[in-house]
């Protein structure tokens, strides 16, 4: 087994290993308010979503994960069957392994194979040169692109990249790829300063990844024989602290979610803060390895359930009225916001 190879196998179990039903991801500091008399049925729900020419019936996703050994394609496939039943969207982790070894590729072909049908994002890194996207995206004929941003895994990973100019080279794939790319961070979250790079450099799909669910600082911190930058474990934003920075600019890009979404509150919540899509990783795989298969599907039905209950209790016939919602946020998140500069 080769070192990248090793490396996937080692972030699912890391995953796993330090994996929390209760996030930190900042939704305890958003509160909706009760409405006595909703006029509406649980019928009435419509919850669907789109940014971007894609279509889902379900706003939630399976979030980037994994690929590029034997191990994680059998995850892979238990995933995409997962998506396939639920009618989830998925996305595989960062396929740059089989572009430098086309013997790992099977275990990205594998998810379109399961799931001809399927919604499938692709996946890779920041430094990942146009043709080399195109040809992610033909692996798995993904219906969008996620190019990840994750500067301080790669810092800690003594393996990881030093170099960081990576702005041209993701403006250079947005204007060659002719399928919906999503700029994604992997749980550090976004600032106002790097949506605006972002969109300055024509990106129209975000997704904010914050901080409080996986935590790569820690995972990677782990690998390392003494986890010397232990210190470094609580770096970034949370994803609701990420959802306001993104919030000024919501009318014209689409902003995604992920990152310690662990209810389906925190999804709904997200929703209601101008995400158009929420993606789910650890809760998925951690469900997938500890529970089953089986369990797992049972499992995203009632997240599904538990979203519509919580529209209907809202009287929200779809997003767009999860947008109108006001929302009661904590002295803390009100702190925040001030020193930030946001008004909501
Ligand atoms: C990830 N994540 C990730 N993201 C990405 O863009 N490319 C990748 O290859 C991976 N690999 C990966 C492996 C494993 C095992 C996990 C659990 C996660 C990050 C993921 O997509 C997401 O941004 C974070 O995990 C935060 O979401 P959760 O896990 O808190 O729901």
């Amino acid at each position: 087994i080769n070192k990248q190879s090793h490396r996937k196998d080692e972030h699912v179990s890391l995953a796993i290993k330090f994996y929390n039903d209760n996030s930190n991801a900042g939704f305890d500091q958003i509160r909706f308010i009760h409405q006595g008399v909703p006029e509406i049925s649980v019928s009435d729900v419509d919850y669907s979503t789109s940014f971007d020419g894609i279509n889902m019936n379900v706003p939630f996703y399976i979030e980037a994960m994994t690929g590029g050994s034997s191990y994680t394609k059998k995850l892979n496939e238990k995933l995409a069957r997962i998506a396939k039943k639920t009618g989830l969207a998925m996305a595989t982790g960062s396929q740059s392994v089989a572009l430098k070894d086309s013997s790992e590729s099977s275990s990205f072909e594998i998810v379109r194979n399961t799931n001809p049908d399927g919604i499938i994002f692709s996946n890779i890194g920041s430094s990942v040169d146009p043709t080399n996207a195109q040809k992610a995206i033909e692996m798995m004929n993904s219906d969008a692109l996620e190019v990840h941003i994750n500067t301080p895994q790669e810092l800690i990973m003594p393996e990881g990249d030093r170099d960081f100019y990576w702005l041209d080279n993701i403006k250079n794939i947005v204007n060659a790829i002719d399928k919906p790319v999503i700029v994604k961070e992997v749980g550090f979250g976004m600032a106002k300063e790097t949506i605006a790079k972002l969109t300055d450099i024509g990106v129209k799909n975000i997704n904010i990844s914050g901080n409080g669910g996986t935590n790569f600082a820690r995972i990677e911190n782990y690998r390392r024989k003494h986890q010397e930058l232990s210190y470094l474990d609580n770096w970034g934003q949370s994803t609701v602290e990420s959802l306001f920075e993104a919030y000024a600019f919501s009318d014209d890009v689409n902003i995604l979610a992920s990152g310690g979404i662990r209810t389906p509150l925190d999804i709904v919540k997200s929703l209601s803060l101008g995400a158009k899509a929420v993606g789910m990783a650890a809760p998925i795989l951690y469900s997938l390895i500890k529970n089953g298969e089986d369990a797992t599907v049972e499992m995203i039905e009632e997240y599904k359930n538990g979203i519509k209950v919580i529209m209907t209790m809202l009287g929200a016939r779809n997003i767009s009225d999860l947008k109108k919602q006001k929302l009661i946020l904590s002295s803390d998140l009100l702190a925040y916001l001030k020193q930030r500069g946001i008004t909501y």
